[in-house]
């Protein structure tokens, strides 16, 4: 491939994978939509001018920066071919979320035995696989997230053979569980970490990334941590410092070390020789990072929240590690992987997802759900006619041997219908657009314990109440920038991962069923008339209108492996087929809170589905979504 400099074109450099996604990475956090670059004269500019176009917003040495990452990739992603079948196509995951799910011992905590109890709930819903977010033994610095020994499950969430009946009682009902791995970091409390900062001749010694520091009490470079502060502990026992992209008790593993990754693939085929079925892997685009540990960039480092990240988002032994992982473990047994990938867009995940490439299966990319030149923390309502432009494009340009997951929810973001419609006006809508979209587009649908049910942020009176590290070290940096604490407050409400949180919202008893003891967590106050049992039995529910589109999923393949045609183009609305052979289906969604003309009539088509109890002739009301049979 061609040297990319100054000189290149930003049409040329939007051609390449890397230059693809960096550009319209930052673009879009200025707030410049990246499709000017195809579609006008902006594409002819040259990279050198992008200080000017952005009145000094990007200043020159941001364009070195660029400049070596967009020379980094050598490679390209192939085009054309056929889809290959796979279950995890054909799936539909539903997330769980244990500590919040469902607590069987009232001690206040969600645990396994509490999600045997609601297998047949999920069988119910239509669910195929359960992803089930870390289960393993861990001080729950980050609920989980922090794994202390990856060979044995949390006291709180019971045992090893409660872990085994949890197994055969999915398998039983013809449903498969994927485990989550967290491979970057471990815990501090790790007994690898601790022989490594402890023990002079431990074997452990090189396995987490550990360097001097610049000078007395200053760390090696100025990288900062994903949940704000340096990213690096200081341990007198070394006189070295190591490096923490996350909490202060989540310790990065040195993937350049052989021992570490094998210790890594053994750990991994422990899991499948047990039976689990697959793995999500946090934060697995982070596990390589640029030699030298040079520091990060000022003005990325302003535009991301925290400096370093272009130096280990998509390092430069990141494909090699994934290929070796894959045919190490997960490919041995026909396992499926979700990647969990920030930063990369729709190009860079085509290199790590191509089945021919031998990486990942998908990725969760994020970049769909949040709006352009915003942050999670932003205080606006969230658009979903961005949301709907970027999934477009991972329907038409992600390829026959890439696949895209489809997802607006998980354990660390708010709730969507909030983030949408801040009063609520429009929730039952809201929650059955989404339901269309995730159900009818191409890709594998992830749905959160909750969503299904249309389950709301929560109004969490002050700081108190929140337990989630990254919103509470948020929150201390923000009062020690000197932000006033109610500010601060508001400020962390708008993006609180404990928004997602709170128990699931099973009935009406006292904390929503999900414990008889003290909750760990606040219940959600509308869990009165937000629960799952209020919505069994009403036929319009949120829950119904999930299992119904479940079902027609399933039964029409075109929905799954059909062609995606969009309709037309309209600002506010987004209307599409899914094509297999003679069979057609049309969608169409009102993206906003107005109501707007249709584009084309209608008339001729079979209505299979609606979020509003009839259609009208030419409009669609606020948020409307239908779905028809085409002739
Ligand atoms: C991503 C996980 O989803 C999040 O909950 C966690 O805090 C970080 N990775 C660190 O493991």
């Amino acid at each position: 491939m061609k040297k990319i400099s100054r000189e290149t074109t930003l049409k040329e450099i939007f051609k390449t994978p890397v230059g693809h996604d960096i550009l319209a990475k930052v673009l879009y956090s200025v707030g410049i939509s990246s499709s000017l670059i195809e579609k006008t004269m902006f594409g002819n500019l040259k990279l050198g001018s992008l200080t000017k176009i952005t009145l000094g917003k990007l200043n020159d040495s941001f364009i070195d920066e660029l400049l070596t990452l967009l020379n980094s990739e050598k490679d390209v992603p192939t085009s054309g071919g056929e889809i290959t079948r796979k279950w995890w196509k054909e799936a539909v995951i539903y997330q769980i979320y244990p500590r919040s799910f469902k607590d069987s011992d009232g001690d206040g905590i969600g645990d396994i035995n509490g999600i045997i109890e609601k297998l047949d709930y999920l069988k119910d819903l239509g669910v195929d696989a359960i992803w089930c977010s870390p289960i393993y033994d861990s001080p729950n610095d980050d609920n989980g997230y922090d794994i202390r020994d990856y060979h044995k499950i949390m006291r709180e969430f019971g045992s090893m053979e409660d872990f085994d009946r949890l197994l055969d009682e999915i398998h039983k009902r013809g449903m498969r569980l994927i485990m989550d791995l967290v491979f970057n970091h471990t815990s501090d409390e790790h007994e690898w970490f601790q022989d490594s900062v402890n023990n002079p001749n431990s074997e452990y010694r090189d396995y987490f990334i550990w360097r001097k520091g610049k000078g007395e009490g200053i760390p090696p470079n100025n990288w900062e941590s994903i949940f704000s502060g340096s990213a690096w502990n200081y341990y007198p026992q070394r006189d070295e410092w190591a490096l923490h992209l996350f909490s202060k008790k989540q310790m990065d593993l040195n993937w350049e070390n052989l021992k570490v990754r094998n210790s890594l693939y053994d750990i991994t085929n422990w899991w499948l020789e047990k039976g689990v079925d697959g793995f999500r892997l946090d934060v697995i685009s982070f596990i390589s990072k640029q030699d030298g540990l040079p520091d990060g960039h000022e003005l990325i480092g302003t535009l991301m929240g925290f400096k370093g990240v272009e130096h280990y988002f998509y390092g430069p032994r990141l494909h090699e590690f994934l290929h070796e992982f894959r045919e190490n473990s997960f490919g041995k047994y026909d396992a499926f992987t979700v990647g969990e990938c920030q930063g990369t867009g729709i190009e860079m995940s085509r290199l790590m997802t191509e089945d021919v490439r031998g990486e990942l299966d998908v990725v969760f990319s994020f970049d769909h759900i949040v709006n352009p030149g915003k942050t999670p923390y932003s205080d606006c309502s969230f658009d979903l006619r961005p949301m709907a432009k970027n999934l477009e494009e991972w329907q038409t340009q992600y390829g026959n041997h890439c696949w895209p997951t489809l997802f607006v929810e998980n354990h660390d973001v708010p709730r969507m219908i909030s983030k949408v419609d801040k009063t609520n006006r429009y929730k039952n809508e809201i929650a059955k657009l989404i339901a269309t979209m995730l159900l009818t587009l191409k890709g594998t649908p992830f749905i959160y314990q909750g969503q299904e049910i249309g389950m709301t942020n929560c109004d969490f009176e002050n700081v108190s109440e929140l337990h989630d590290v990254q919103s509470l070290r948020f929150y201390k940096k923000l009062v020690k920038d000197s932000t006033k604490e109610d500010k601060a407050f508001r400020t962390v409400l708008n993006g609180t991962r404990d928004h997602a949180r709170t128990p699931m919202q099973w009935d009406s008893s006292l904390n929503a069923g999900f414990t008889t003891g003290e909750p760990w967590i606040k219940v959600n106050p509308n869990y009165t008339s937000i629960n799952a049992q209020l919505q069994e039995t009403s036929k319009t529910s949120i829950l119904n209108f999930y299992r119904e589109l479940i079902k027609l999923r399933k039964s029409n393949p075109a929905l799954i492996y059909g062609e995606f045609i969009r309709a037309h183009d309209s600002k506010n609305s987004f209307s599409y087929f899914r094509k297999l052979g003679d069979d057609t289906l049309f969608i169409e969604m009102n993206l906003t809170n107005r109501t707007v003309t249709r584009k084309s009539s209608t008339d001729k088509f079979k209505l299979l589905s609606s979020n509003y109890a009839t259609t009208l002739k030419t409009k669609l009301r606020p948020y409307e979504a239908n779905i028809y049979r085409c002739p």
